[in-house]
């Protein structure tokens, strides 16, 4: 069983863009999906998909083999499945650095000191123990992508949508972020990447969106 199944997806921005177009893509156990494809493809569109903040017009998406259509199901795997924004911007949103990367675990029902714990612990795998008292929006854009991923990866999830996960790092701290991916226990995960080493490092299948459809390659 795939873990998660599209299957004939179009959707268009309320623009009428139509941006995906019949599109299907089975993520299986152990896949590490490479996505590529040129700029304003619908790569971002996808995990948007994917994850239910936007809804298709045609088209079935099947999570663990069951069907997701409100936002009732999609809320039920938002911390199963961890989604990198392209944007750090769209991630980020308390007081500290801190409180930003123990709101999952707090939101999944720890508390207050294991999710404490647990984000101490996320931010020094890391190397970004520092930080941790910093605003947000004050971060550099390398600092605030490690933070970002921060949030993502305390929540501990199964599954991974990586949206550009070393934009905007230096060649050194791109490394740490993908040997810390690298050994984090995902069952699976789709990246996007424009960043040959980043893609090569990370994926063990890859798919190019083409025409608002994803094809293997
Ligand atoms: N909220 C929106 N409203 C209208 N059009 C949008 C919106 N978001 C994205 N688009 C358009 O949809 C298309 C796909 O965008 P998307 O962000 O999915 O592309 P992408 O492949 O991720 O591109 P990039 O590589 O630049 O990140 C683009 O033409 C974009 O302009
Ligand atoms: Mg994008």
């Amino acid at each position: 069983m795939a873990l998660i199944d599209l299957k004939g997806i179009s959707f268009a921005y309320p623009n009428g863009n139509l941006v995906l177009e019949g599109l299907s893509l089975s993520l299986e156990e152990g896949d590490k999906i490479g996505l590529l494809g040129e700029n304003g493809t619908g790569k971002t569109t996808l995990l948007h998909i994917i994850l239910g903040l936007i809804r298709p017009a045609e088209g079935e998406i099947t999570i663990f083999g069951e069907r997701y259509e409100t936002e009732q199901d999609f809320k039920k795997i938002r911390g199963t499945i961890g989604m990198l924004f392209q944007d750090s911007d769209d991630q980020l949103f308390c007081t500290t650095v801190l409180e930003d990367v123990a709101f999952g675990p707090l939101n999944m029902g720890m508390n207050r000191r294991e999710a404490t714990y647990t984000a101490e612990q996320t931010l020094d795998k890391l190397g970004i123990s520092h930080l941790k008292n910093r605003v947000p929006y004050q971060l550099s854009g390398g600092e605030k992508r490690l933070v970002s991923m921060a949030t993502v990866l305390s929540m501990k999830p199964e599954i991974l949508l990586l949206d550009e996960p070393t934009n905007g790092l230096d060649k050194k701290t791109g490394k740490l972020l993908v040997s810390v991916l690298q050994k984090y226990p995902a069952r699976a995960w789709i990246m996007i990447s424009q960043i040959q080493s980043t893609i090569e490092a990370m994926s063990n299948k890859y798919c190019k969106m083409n025409g608002g459809r994803v094809d293997l390659v």
